[in-house]
């Protein structure tokens, strides 16, 4: 792969922004820094398109929060022709993880992941995807 140099010209708090992302997350240099949030642009946009794609949404939360249970089923059965399994974990005395394994199309995962990782009283939540057509 060629690497092509170009200037860039930035905002003084854009470029403060660049570098605390850039040793936030351990970047040698800027040119990493940009070509990695370049990347994650790239993958994000993907994320909207008809492709077919498996991955996995992991959720992370309080099994105690009321209402939260009966949500995230729901969500799971309305979404059911994409979800192939999912997985129950007990993490600690209060903690939580469930991870969903999903295929289909890149954007109903989006937005089946967006949905759930929106309940109230979900921790955490992450999908991750690869093309799989
Ligand atoms: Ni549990």
């Amino acid at each position: 792969m060629s690497i092509i140099r170009f200037g860039v010209s930035l905002e003084k708090e854009l470029l403060e922004a660049l570098d605390n992302y850039a040793s936030d997350n351990h970047f040698n240099n800027r040119s990493q820094a940009i070509r990695n949030l370049i990347n994650n642009n790239i993958v994000t946009s993907k994320w909207q398109c008809n492709n077919i794609v498996a991955g996995s949404i992991t959720l992370v939360y309080d099994h105690h929060k009321r209402e939260l249970l009966p949500h995230l089923t729901g969500l799971q059965h309305e979404y059911h022709h994409v979800i192939l399994s999912s997985q129950h974990f007990h993490l600690e005395e209060d903690l939580c993880m469930e991870i969903i394994a999903v295929k289909g199309k890149a954007f109903i995962l989006t937005e089946l992941a967006d949905k759930l990782i929106a309940v109230k009283g979900i921790q955490h939540g992450k999908l991750t995807m690869s093309r799989a057509d």
